[in-house]
């Protein structure tokens, strides 16, 4: 029984397996319509979600399997003050594996420890979020193919956002990736991150707080929305939320083969315009989240 509650629980080689299986999906998805017959997916999701949860379930029902819901964390036991742990051996009676979005960091990882069933990490507090990391791993496969020797920009809220915790740490185990890290000085990547992902590895890295200015250099430009909900003022956040808007002028000096990458959902960061540009990735993002969660949902079962 394996879980995976952090992106480096899976091999570098394994990476490249899940995103061969998604690849393989999208050629032929009727050959995976009845490889989940039978089993159950349960999302467990204490925080609100969109894209996340809905891509897990339609992942599921597409490999042929059904799915259990617990949508918000009002709607549960939880709110009457259960335990992680005390749903995880509850729930992990009626599904096969579970996919859990927690406010808590830490949450996902005690629940494995609790659950007879694989664990999916769907998000947790401001920590990690793997599974966008899958989709941004084949969005970036299929844009650039390679994670070697690229130039990748991180824009935003980089102490927050855990799509950007995970992603950097998925691309540590790569060669020659150089990290340009742009927020303001309040929202800087994490110490933990930067020194042990980046700085342990000898990449090249620079932190700035102007995105006009390292634009030309990007391969990859990738987006944030500013965590509102993990902010402890509202003051700070209204003062912080408009400082990067992505639009159509600023694109103006960026290569003509960059990747525009968010995780989405987008607040103000990129502006509307930007949509039509080609080199917009952000709804391609959306829907290769589906296919890497349906092969690591495979995977997890352990089906051929
Ligand atoms: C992200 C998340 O939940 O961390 N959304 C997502 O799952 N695609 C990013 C965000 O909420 O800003």
């Amino acid at each position: 029984m394996r879980s995976v509650i952090d992106v480096l629980d899976l091999s570098p080689e394994e990476l490249d397996e899940l995103i061969t299986c998604a690849k393989d999906i999208i050629s032929d998805p009727k050959k995976y319509a009845h490889k989940c017959d039978g089993k159950k997916l349960a999302t467990l999701f204490f925080e609100p979600s969109t894209r996340t949860r809905l891509s897990f379930e339609a992942a599921m029902y597409e490999l042929g399997g059904n799915v259990l819901t617990m949508a918000d964390a009002q709607s549960s036991s939880a709110a009457k003050g259960e335990s992680v742990a005390d749903t995880v051996k509850t729930v992990s009676c009626y599904a096969d594996i579970i996919a859990m979005r927690h406010p808590k960091e830490g949450a996902p990882l005690v629940a494995s420890m609790n659950s007879s069933v694989p664990i999916i990490n769907a998000g947790d507090g401001g920590h990690n979020h793997p599974t966008q990391t899958l989709a941004d791993l084949l969005t970036i496969s299929m844009e650039k193919g390679r994670f070697d020797n690229i130039t990748i920009g991180f824009c935003g809220d980089l102490k927050f956002g855990r799509t950007v915790h995970s992603l950097i740490n998925a691309l540590s185990r790569y060669q020659g990736v150089k990290f340009v890290l742009i927020s303001p000085e309040e929202l800087k990547l994490p110490d933990y991150i930067r020194i042990n992902a980046i700085e342990k590895n000898n990449f090249e890295y620079i932190q700035t707080t102007d995105l006009e200015s390292v634009m030309p250099e990007l391969d990859i430009l990738y987006m944030t929305r500013v965590q509102r909900e993990r902010f402890f003022n509202e003051e700070d956040y209204l003062r912080l939320k408009d400082r990067y808007i992505l639009t159509p002028e600023k694109l103006e000096n960026a290569k003509s083969d960059l990747t525009v990458m968010h995780p989405l959902p987008r607040v103000n960061e990129i502006s509307v315009a930007v949509d039509n540009d080609p080199r917009a990735c952000y709804f391609k993002q959306v829907l290769n989240g589906k296919y890497m969660r349906m092969a690591l949902i495979l995977k997890l079962l352990g089906v051929e």
